[in-house]
């Protein structure tokens, strides 16, 4: 089952929302930004932008008709700044005019007397002045206190990850249009119609059926825009609904990096204990998480960090603790993982320190802890349909463990300035929005009269093929060719109060609406065919849209069938409602079963370090995954490949970078770096387990969106290996990315401290 879209995109024919042919009036939009971190926002200038050439009107928070809130989960963001600015790139004042340019030239005309305030950039700083966006949060099994007692070796440490530019490949943007009754309709690259019709109701003041959202499809999303492409929909429809013109906001991509929010950095304090035969009895973790200036989606990112707490291993004395800290940032926001990579990443440390005190492999602490079925997670859900043992055993056999073990100790041996290193990742990722509430969806199928099909979902397509998938899922539940069937766009007015396509779980909710509403309008038909054609009901069914009675081909084809139903006024329009079961959470005692199922699998990373220059190759990641039933093979391959890459870029070159005044300095391409096609991995081996996928997985085909991504851990930890195969004895911080300046600070402890203290003297 190959993706539908690409042979479209590589033609340059699928739409995206600046392909939208623009309506005569559209009035272009571009927005002034806060140009201090913190402050005290006294006065805006505008007069001489507002007599700028095509300038038509300049809005602040005083013209917002409803409220001047956009906060998600907590109502902490303004839509325009009011009275204070809260970071750098903080939207203040939109301006509307006849032309982009003419937009942009009169932003350089705007000055703010701002007072500045004191600037916080570090969470743990935030944490020691209480500036916390919520309480903390405590996940508990067992007795980690007690059990450290019992523990014949006891490490503790920091960890610290950084942030993740999304940089999907279209930017931020909005088209919205008046409509008739005093509304807007609103064409959004959102991965979140819903919140973006719902946050511009309230903005607007008018009720939420006054605001439709229609996606087509997103350049890119990687949860950079489940919350983040509101404020965006929100200043367009905002320009539309006041002035009465189209109204169209497109950020460029310097704006986009400065204005919005990335992946949380945190900072970690962890501590392990092991008993003599390397089971870990006790884990204690405290986790500070960047959350920026507002709330966002953090608070949900900071929960999932503590589902994830102890990655693919059982543990059985757990406590540990996250805080979400409020800085002068731009509001950080989801990143495919959702915090869940975050959390891996210091039990991976956790291990890994260990492991190197004790002179051993990670792997030999790795593999002994590795869930089991039944197992319990500290949130008391139970490993059920595990597969941890079977993906670690996979990958060691397949990929030869031993083998490529040997190869990079004798390269090692046999050379001096280069050196190799190796790691393994075992993974597993809970599937469901930990919000239970958020795991519904429906699906609106139309067989039109001459037998093609017409399917509305909560879905959005953001490129990880998922209106594919659902096409096959119709196509399969049908009875027909897959080429009768379009995903129409993503629309509040056909598929209302919607999650966002998120959490990886999009294909598993709308795929079962999909499959609820093809089952009933199959079933109407095939009851129709039976007393139509008289055959018994019992036994008849369509394959390739040939309709069989016990087996033999009746009269009739799938069109036939359709056009017969019609006349007769069978309805051929459904309707269904998916809820995912079984899902449930008590967050007052952090207990219960918040996830549909498990994705599991683990990956073998190699790497080769140049102990001269500090530069690296990753030169292999080999992948067992748990796909369950995979019925999109190449779609899944693809994830898979994109994600884990994605994931050694955060762990290697990515570096998100703000001074102390809270200003973006990795601000461009230039200073921002992402894998390309030299520096991802040569050997790039996916293997798809034989496992039996999961009743709540649509057609048993495991999601497969973000767990991948957590692959990418195996890479810094890899290139760790390859730096102490040089430099022994070194003290290397678990400081992620790993980048080529902090493996010459490994590689070269004193020198590096040296040039440090020289230039801080110089
Ligand atoms: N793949 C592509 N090509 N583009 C994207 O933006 N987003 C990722 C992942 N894969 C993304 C992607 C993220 S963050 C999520 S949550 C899932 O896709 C969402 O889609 P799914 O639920 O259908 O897997
Ligand atoms: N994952 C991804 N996105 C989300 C979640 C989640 O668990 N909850 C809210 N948004
Ligand atoms: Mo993905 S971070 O859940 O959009």
């Amino acid at each position: 089952m190959n993706h539908l879209d690409p042979q479209r995109h590589v033609r340059g024919e699928s739409q995206y929302l600046d392909d939208v042919p623009v309506q005569q009036g559209t009035l272009y939009a571009a927005v002034y930004e806060s140009p201090l971190a913190h402050g005290i926002l006294r006065s805006l200038d505008l007069e001489a932008a507002q007599k700028a050439s095509g300038v038509v009107r300049i809005l602040t928070a005083a013209d917002i008709p409803g409220q001047n809130q956009i906060g998600g989960i907590v109502p902490d963001e303004p839509l325009l700044a009011e009275g204070h600015v809260h970071f750098r790139g903080q939207p203040v004042a939109l301006v509307l005019a006849r032309s982009e340019a003419q937009a942009h030239a009169a932003l350089k005309l705007i000055t703010a007397d701002i007072e500045p305030l004191p600037i916080i950039t570090d969470p743990r700083r935030a944490a020691a002045q209480g500036e916390l966006i919520v309480p903390p949060r405590t996940f508990r099994i067992g007795d980690s206190a007690g059990a450290f007692a019992q523990c014949e070796y006891v490490f503790a440490g920091v960890a610290e990850s950084g942030g993740q530019e999304h940089l999907y490949i279209e930017t931020q943007a909005a088209y919205a249009f008046p409509t008739e009754l005093g509304g807007v309709k609103i064409i959004s690259s959102t991965q979140g119609p819903t919140a973006v019709q719902r946050h511009c109701a309230v903005v607007l003041g008018v009720g939420m059926h006054q605001v439709e959202v229609d996606v087509t499809r997103l350049g890119g999303g990687f949860g950079g825009k489940e919350d983040q492409a509101t404020p965006w929909g929100c200043l367009a429809a905002l320009g539309a609904f006041l002035v009465k013109n189209p109204v169209k906001l497109v950020l460029d991509r310097m704006a986009d990096m400065r204005m919005t929010g990335k992946r949380h950095p945190y900072s970690s304090d962890f501590k392990i204990g092991l008993s003599a035969d390397l089971k870990i009895l006790a884990y204690e973790v405290m986790y500070y998480q960047n959350a920026g200036a507002a709330a966002d989606l953090s608070p949900a990112v900071l929960e999932r960090t503590l589902f994830h707490t102890t990655n693919a291993y059982h543990i059985p004395n757990v406590t540990a603790t996250a805080y979400s800290c409020r800085t002068n940032l731009p509001p950080n926001t989801a990143f495919r993982g959702f915090g869940g990579p975050q959390g891996m990443f210091v039990i991976e440390s956790a291990i890994t320190k260990a492991a190197e005190e004790l002179g051993l492999k990670a792997s030999d602490i790795q593999r002994r802890n590795l869930l089991r079925e039944g197992d319990l997670f500290p949130y008391r859900q139970a490993a059920e349909g595990c597969h941890a043992e079977q993906a670690w055993d996979t990958a060691a056999s397949l990929f030869d463990l031993a083998g490529q073990r040997a190869a990079v100790a004798k390269y090692n041996l046999e050379n001096q300035l280069f050196k190799k290193g190796l790691a393994l990742m075992p993974i597993c990722f809970g599937i469901s929005f930990t919000k239970t509430f958020m795991n519904q969806t429906r699906a609106l199928v139309h067989i039109y009269t001459d037998g093609s099909v017409g399917i509305s979902t909560g879905a959005v397509e953001m490129g990880q093929g998922v209106n594919t998938k659902i096409a096959r899922v119709a196509a399969t539940t049908l009875g027909i060719s897959i080429n009768r069937i379009k995903i129409e766009s993503t629309n509040t007015t056909r598929v209302a109060n919607t999650s966002p396509s998120a959490a990886s779980a999009t294909a598993d909710l709308n795929g079962k609406a999909t499959q609820l509403a093809c089952l009933a309008l199959r079933e109407r038909l095939l009851r129709h065919a039976s007393t139509e054609f008289q055959v018994d009901y019992e036994g008849i069914t369509i394959e390739d849209e040939q309709v069989l009675a016990a087996g033999i081909p009746a009269e009739t084809t799938w069109e036939k069938l359709v056009s017969s139903a019609f006349v007769r006024r069978v309805a051929l329009t459904e309707n269904a409602h998916y809820a995912t079961p079984g899902v449930h959470f008590d967050a007052s005692v952090e207990q219960g079963h918040p996830f549909a199922y498990h994705v599991y699998g683990t990956a073998l990373t190699t790497a080769t370090v140049d102990c001269l220059r500090g530069t690296y190759t990753i030169d292999s990641v080999q992948i067992a995954h748990d796909f369950g039933q995979s019925f999109s093979p190449a779609i899944d391959r693809g994830q898979i490949e994109g994600a884990a890459v994605q994931g050694i870029g955060w762990m290697t070159l990515e570096e998100v970078s703000y001074n102390d005044e809270g200003r973006l300095l990795s601000n461009s391409l230039n200073s921002y770096k992402i894998p390309d096609l030299y520096s991802a991995p040569a050997v790039l081996d996916v293997h798809f387990l034989d496992t039996p996928g999961h009743p709540n997985a649509i057609l048993r085909s495991k999601a497969v969106g973000e767990p991948p991504l957590m692959y990418g851990i195996g890479a810094y930890f890899a290139l760790r290996d390859a730096v102490r195969a040089f430099q022994p004895g070194g003290v290397l911080p678990l400081v992620a990315p790993m980048t080529p300046e902090r493996v010459l600070g490994g590689l070269y402890p004193e020198l590096v401290a040296q040039l440090a203290s020289s230039a801080v003297a110089g």
